[in-house]
């Protein structure tokens, strides 16, 4: 295939995804997805001289559209990603590495995020450790100091998909003021030896360029150090060079802070080597919303909406639901009126009860086949006490709960 014709496939499935997380309320993938709409339009108009001023302004176009869907009031300092698929390619029309610490870069999500503890529903035990962990050290380093308190270490947020891993992770930043680096372990793999290794001194390289960082690996479980039979050296030297760097930021000054958080829905998957002391040490187990924390992500879910229905009420029809499920409840329940206005021409002008039985009947929950799998990966393994409180919260879904 073409590079351009790679581009232009890359940038459909981009812009697929981009509409389908939109259409899910899952808001901050489908910006991200929308930011590399503008990476594949940009590029597409470099490619492509007779249509450059095309692509460029559908570029701009799609800047906007994530501008406008940024978690509370974003700032965007390095804007952009590159998908796997524009590296690839950019790495067979350009084999030397000249740039490529410049490419990684462009990986990476690097912002400071508003997004408070506030914002999200619940989990306020969890929100509690984060704070000793990782709020109160960047705040109070004088005091920590004094006492000969070491704060932070590697934190691993574990537990089902869509309960607010990665938005607590973004929130944790937002609570100290400090630069949030966001990627995905696929981001880094990398299947030259060595280039993986490179990414990831990038990644802290780029932390220790700001005043205070956090780093954030989501999906850790992608990186196997332990379990991968063939790649096993490879991965292993990847897993060990992420340790080293952790090591090297615990061992810089006390003024500029560094931390580290990783996430997982996988986390008998996690390798061994990064839970040991010192390194993810404290693991913490984001739960799916309890009622107070349904009611409130209903609250959210709902502003700006037309709805009288008693929150409580909806909360109560979505015990064991997650809390992403939950935001496009509300999306979807919304869309009903909305049809009947535009379609059928039907005066409604609001969001009712029946929409959200509707919508709720239709949709089972992920967490109802996820919870039983993840129990069952952990049941009889040394794992399975590490992550107890998975095993527990998940016996309500066993039960038919
Ligand atoms: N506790 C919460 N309060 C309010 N909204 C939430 C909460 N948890 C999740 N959400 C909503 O669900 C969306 C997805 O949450 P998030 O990306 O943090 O989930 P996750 O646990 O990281 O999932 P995954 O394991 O799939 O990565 C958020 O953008 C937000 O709209
Ligand atoms: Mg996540």
């Amino acid at each position: 295939m073409e590079l351009k014709d790679e581009v232009r496939s890359s940038f459909k499935r981009s812009h697929n995804l981009a509409r389908k997380y939109y259409d899910c309320g899952d808001l901050p993938k489908a910006r991200v997805e929308y930011l590399k709409c503008a990476r594949f339009a940009e590029h597409l108009s470099e490619l492509t001289p007779s249509k450059r001023k095309e692509f460029h302004e559908r570029a701009e176009k799609f800047r906007e559209i994530a501008e406008g869907l940024k978690v509370g009031d974003i700032k965007v300092y390095t804007d952009g990603i590159v998908p796997e698929e524009e590296m690839e390619s950019s790495k067979r029309t350009a084999e030397d590495s000249e740039g490529r610490e410049d490419r990684t870069k462009d990986l990476i999500l690097a912002e400071k995020p508003s997004l408070k503890f506030k914002d999200i529903a619940g989990l306020d035990s969890v929100k509690e450790r984060i704070k000793e962990a990782i709020v109160y050290p960047f705040r109070y380093p004088d005091e920590y100091r004094y006492f000969g308190v070491k704060g932070g270490g590697g934190i691993l947020l574990y537990g089902p998909p869509g309960c607010g891993k990665t938005m607590l992770a973004a929130a944790a930043a937002g609570e100290c003021d400090a630069v949030f680096i966001n990627l995905k372990i696929s981001d880094i793999k990398d299947k030259y030896v060595g280039e993986s290794e490179k990414k990831i001194k990038d990644v802290f390289n780029l932390a220790r360029g700001y005043e205070r960082a956090i780093i954030f690996f989501d999906e850790i479980d992608a990186l196997a150090g332990e379990r991968s039979g063939s790649q096993e050296g490879h991965e292993r030297s990847l897993v060990n060079e992420l340790l080293s760097q952790m090591d090297g930021l615990e061992a810089k000054g006390t003024e500029k802070r560094y931390l580290v958080l990783a996430a997982t829905n996988r986390p008998w998957d996690v390798d061994i080597a990064l839970r040991r002391a010192g390194r993810f040490d404290t693991t913490v187990f984001i739960q799916h919303p309890d009622l107070p924390a349904r009611k409130k992500i209903f609250e959210i879910g709902l502003t700006n909406k037309p709805c009288r229905v008693d929150v409580a009420e909806l909360a109560a029809m979505t015990d064991g639901y997650a809390s992403a499920e939950i935001v496009d409840i509300c999306e979807k329940a919304a869309k009903i009126p909305l049809r009947e206005r535009i379609k059928e021409g039907k005066p409604r002008r609001e969001i009712v009860l029946v929409d959200f039985e509707r919508v709720i009947a239709e949709r089972k929950t992920v967490l109802s086949g996820w919870y039983p799998k993840a129990v069952r990966e952990l049941t009889g393994t040394e794992e399975a006490g590490m992550f107890q409180e998975l095993v527990e919260a998940g016996a309500g879904y066993i039960s038919g709960g």
